[in-house]
């Protein structure tokens, strides 16, 4: 409703960022008049959606998880602690993970509740983890689709907000999968967006 005062959304994404600009430009078109993105935090340095929130005008935050890496080891704990912190200080309503490669550890998850989602490649609880249309393909399925929900402690599990399904073609391959389901996941985060934002 007009008047208010705008959700205030944190996107975390690591890399290409086509749901994150799909999101931001949603924002700017009145798409989701209740939200403004108050950050873009990735872990990568070289991260091409980087470019993309800079070029909006998106404050940008680096934290790069490889400088957390000791003995070849990463250090997990210090570095859930530095992003804890810089998720506190930016004070989200909701955080969008947007194709970002690292889980969330307990603190993170339980300090902000009911208030993570993710978008995943698939119709949940179908193919979770990686290369979720290959999967799909893989396994012979005539439909797949994408899904937005609350994360949780566990990998690609917590209550489902809304899914949309697209048909697998014959001679479908990863690739073509891959491109053709993107923009029903743009707008999938939209729609899960718009109505997360209005209540
Ligand atoms: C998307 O396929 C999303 O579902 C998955 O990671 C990919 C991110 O793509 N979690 P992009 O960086 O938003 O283009």
């Amino acid at each position: 409703m007009a008047g208010l005062t705008p959700k205030r959304i944190v996107v975390l994404a690591s890399g290409r960022g086509s749901n994150f600009a799909a999101i931001a430009d949603a924002i700017t078109n009145g798409q989701i008049p209740e939200a403004q993105i108050a950050a873009l935090i990735s872990n990568k340095p070289q991260a091409p959606v980087l470019e993309l929130a800079q070029s909006r005008g998106i404050p940008v935050i680096v934290l790069e998880s490889k400088a957390f890496r000791k003995e070849n080891r990463f250090d997990r704990i210090s570095y859930e602690k530095d992003l804890l912190n810089c998720l506190r200080a930016l004070k989200p309503d909701l955080i969008c993970l947007a194709g970002y490669l690292l889980l969330l550890g307990k603190e993170i998850i339980q300090t902000f509740p009911g208030k993570i989602i993710n978008i995943h490649p698939s119709l949940l609880p179908l193919f979770k983890g990686l290369h979720s249309q290959k999967q799909a393909i893989v396994s012979g399925a005539k439909e797949t689709g994408c899904t937005v929900h609350f994360v949780t402690e566990s990998l690609d599990e917590g209550p489902i907000i809304l899914q949309n399904r697209i048909t697998i073609l014959e001679n479908e391959t990863e690739e073509s999968l891959i491109s053709r389901l993107l923009p029903v996941e743009h707008a999938t985060y939209i729609e899960a967006l718009k109505r997360l934002c209005s209540n």
